[in-house]
């Protein structure tokens, strides 16, 4: 899988000094098409905007005249201790921004020591990954099917696999407006369109890795004569949008391992997750994919954490950026965040290795932050190194 055939160099990959600098790169790679599919958002994308710049309501306030000349970067996630207080979230299609790329995010996060979520809507079969990652901690996102037979077939293969992890996904009853999506009609593969062709033909090197590995669906057959797939039509033909609580207490109970509730940013909802039995609530609004003019995690995260109190772990997604993000939640109360973007980003310049560039440049933020905080472990961050911005 090397990646100088058609990702970025090695150099440019190491001159990459943040996760902007990844989406940079991403850019270039990228046709404009699957650029903007990843990247975009629902309506006006004001939600996408203020994930990212909610947490600057926040300042961290240091503490000084504390040893840290050693720092312990390690968070323990529903019961199995991770390197970093952070996580990949799952993406789907992630096999047509690069070959194979379910299995290069999960080794790559695999071999950073952290949690990997694939994706119902993964390009690759949830066997094929768990066999190519077999020390990662593998986690899987079910989204309710119309079809309860599948949706349990799925759980079952997922628990067969050696899972360790059942996250549902409770934001998506169907997909949210992307005007970016509307606009270039998006779908997978790219449909034969004279914008597509001229951004392919700049692309030679994207256009060889979609064909070595051709972008399906791998969880799951689908009836789609058309051969290309528009998301939100595959959405609302599979993905059941009458599902309630009481489906989701049947699949918590169905499942003998932990299970994770994505997508929640009212108290009350988390109070419910966690009385149905959750183990974590993801406080997440899909990366600002699904209803625009929603909180920011980070905004929505103290009430929650309020509600939930110790009863279950709380992990803050949409938005994340910078290792001073992670701290600030970790602050509010969450054990750790997850991100989507930032390591699609990495994985669309440089397959395996730019993911674990990603991975490794919040690692070296989070650590610099911990000891400019004056925190020499995650636990010893608290409120107190909170202040709201005034
Ligand atoms: C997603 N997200 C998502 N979530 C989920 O539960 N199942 C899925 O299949 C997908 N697919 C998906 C595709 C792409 C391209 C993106 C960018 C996102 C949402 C994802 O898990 C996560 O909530 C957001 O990506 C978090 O926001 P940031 O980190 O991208 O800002």
């Amino acid at each position: 899988r090397s990646a100088a055939m058609w990702g970025a160099s090695a150099r440019s990959l190491a001159k990459a000094a943040s996760i902007a600098d990844l989406r940079v790169l991403a850019r270039r790679r990228l046709p404009k098409a699957v650029f903007d599919f990843i990247d975009g958002a629902a309506g006006d994308e004001t939600t996408l905007a203020d994930n990212q710049a909610a947490f600057g309501d926040w300042q961290l306030m240091p503490r000084v005249g504390v040893d840290v000349s050693r720092r312990d970067l390690g968070a323990d996630f529903l019961g199995r201790a991770a390197k970093l207080p952070l996580m990949l979230s799952p993406t789907g299609l992630t096999g047509f921004f690069w070959p194979h790329g379910e299995i290069a995010a999960a080794r790559a996060a695999g071999n950073r020591g952290i949690p990997f979520c694939l994706s119902t809507n993964s390009v690759a079969a949830l066997e094929q990954v768990a066999e190519a990652a077999p020390d990662t901690d593998l986690w899987f996102q079910l989204y309710v099917m119309r079809d309860r037979g599948l949706t349990d077939q799925l759980v079952a293969r997922a628990a067969a696999a050696g899972y360790r992890v059942l996250c549902i996904t409770v934001d998506l009853p169907l997909t949210g407006r992307r005007e970016r999506d509307v606009r270039n009609g998006f779908t997978m593969p790219l449909k034969p369109r004279l914008s597509n062709m001229l951004d392919l033909a700049r692309r030679p090197g994207w256009l060889l890795g979609v064909m070595r590995a051709p972008p399906t669906f791998g969880n799951f057959k689908t009836d789609n004569a058309s051969g290309f797939t528009n998301i939100a039509q595959h959405v609302s033909t599979l993905f059941d949008p009458s599902v309630t609580w009481d489906d989701i207490a049947r699949l918590r109970r169905l499942w003998k391992g932990p299970v994770a509730i994505k997508g929640i940013l009212h108290p009350d909802d988390a109070r419910m997750a966690v009385d149905i039995g959750a183990d974590a609530v993801i406080v997440s609004n899909h990366g600002g994919r699904q209803l625009d003019h929603v909180p920011a995690p980070i905004t929505a995260l103290p009430d929650i954490a309020e509600a939930v109190g110790e009863r279950a772990q709380l992990i803050v997604d949409s938005g994340v950026r910078r290792g001073t993000d992670i701290l600030t939640a970790r602050a509010l109360g969450a054990v750790g965040c997850s991100i989507g973007r930032p390591f699609l980003w990495g994985l669309a310049s440089a397959g395996e290795a730019g993911v674990d560039h990603a991975i490794k440049l919040l690692a070296a933020e989070i650590d610099i932050a911990m000891a400019l905080l004056g925190t020499a472990s995650l636990d010893a961050i608290t409120a107190d190194h909170l202040r709201r911005r005034r």
